[in-house]
């Protein structure tokens, strides 16, 4: 079945990365038909839109789209496009694996965990507003049906990708109210998952449990606060935010990408690392059902890690960004070879 996605190139290393990554998958047999879109600077000065409505069409009929990351200009000039992205979108569930890989250094590397966050309400709904002078407020929003429909692309993601157990963090003994309403709607949604284990832990406890026992969660499942917090004290765990793939899913679409930025200060030299992206691509070919595909470049690529003669700059190599993309098709070939 050929696949028709949309392609955010973005900005910096973003082409770099974007073209690597089109290559593997186009190298696993896959077929696909791009269809390719700009966002951010590039669009505004095109289209006269950050956020070009042909963009977003594409993404709502395509379903799916791979994004290379986004440059949001500092404290002037537009709002980021990610966040635009997601709010258009309604993507509501951001999805983060985090594993080690073979011969990167990690503090644990045997973690292999996903966090699950909620994406589009809680602290981060933007309503604050100042009461008296030096008095402020800012308002948390929690609801049944955001609460709900987080929990049960959790235990969905547990029950496709054959995890064990989906822990709820919250605060709810102190947030009786809201944290206890989103706990609330996990329990009523891991009901009719029998089959995954159901637990839950409050924020502080599960921070220290995961610096010293990470071992114990599988999916962990948070509100949009302690989740974006979470997410990255997870990716710090496996040697940072370089090698994280990311997803950020709703109804309408969901859009794949590397959790790191732009990269000016390597943009344009070949050599920055594709496997934040590749990992957000072969998240991306299960969603789209295409497991084999996505089985055979993550064998590769973990070979070559395994390996370990072809790695890039960050990770003490010298590889340029392309000849690490050539090393994995060629051990995805090798493997096709062997089992021919
Ligand atoms: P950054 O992630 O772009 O860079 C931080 C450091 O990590 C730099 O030294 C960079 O060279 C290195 N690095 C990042 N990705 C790498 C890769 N694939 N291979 C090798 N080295 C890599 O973070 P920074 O500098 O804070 O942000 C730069 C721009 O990216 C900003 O405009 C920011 O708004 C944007 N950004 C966009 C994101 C997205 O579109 N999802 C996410 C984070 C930042």
């Amino acid at each position: 079945m050929k696949h028709t996605i949309t392609l955010i190139p973005g900005d910096g290393i973003g082409p770099e990365v974007t073209s690597a990554v089109v290559r593997i998958i186009e190298a696993s047999g896959v077929e696909v038909e791009w269809e390719t879109h700009y966002a951010g600077a590039q669009a505004l000065e095109k289209f006269g839109n950050t956020l070009p409505d042909d963009l977003l069409e594409s993404i709502k009929r395509n379903r799916v789209a791979l994004k290379g990351p986004i440059t949001t200009p500092i404290g002037k000039g537009f709002t980021s496009v990610n966040v635009g992205l997601r709010k258009a979108l309604d993507l509501y569930a951001n999805l983060r694996p985090v594993r080690a890989l073979p011969n990167v250094p990690s503090r644990y590397p045997e973690l292999d965990l996903v966090v699950v966050r909620e994406n589009t309400e809680d602290l981060y709904s933007g309503i604050e507003h100042i009461v008296v002078p030096g008095v402020v407020e800012s308002i948390k929003i929690i609801t049944e049906k955001a609460s709900t429909r987080v929990s049960l692309f959790a235990f969905e993601y547990a029950r496709r990708e054959g995890r064990k157990k989906v822990t709820a963090v919250h605060k709810a003994n102190i947030m009786k109210l809201s944290d206890g309403l989103f706990l609330d709607c996990f329990r009523r949604v891991a009901e009719n998952y029998p089959e995954i284990q159901a637990d839950d832990k409050i924020v502080d406890n599960a921070c220290m449990q995961l610096v010293m026992r990470p071992e114990q969660f599988d999916i962990m499942l948070l509100e949009n606060l302690y989740g974006d917090i979470v997410s990255d004290l997870c990716a710090g765990l496996i040697g940072g935010l370089g090698l994280v793939p990311g997803a950020n899913i709703g109804e309408q679409g969901a859009v794949f990408e590397a959790v790191h930025g732009s990269a000016p200060d390597i943009a344009g030299q070949g050599i920055a690392n594709p496997t934040a992206l590749l990992q957000s691509g072969i998240l991306m070919l299960r969603h789209l059902g295409e497991r084999d595909a996505a089985q055979r470049i993550e064998s590769a690529m973990l070979k070559v890690f395994e390996d370990g003669r072809v790695r890039t700059r960050d990770i003490g190599g010298t590889a340029k960004t392309m000849e690490f993309a050539e090393a994995i098709i060629a051990a995805m070939q090798e493997e096709q070879r062997a089992t021919a």
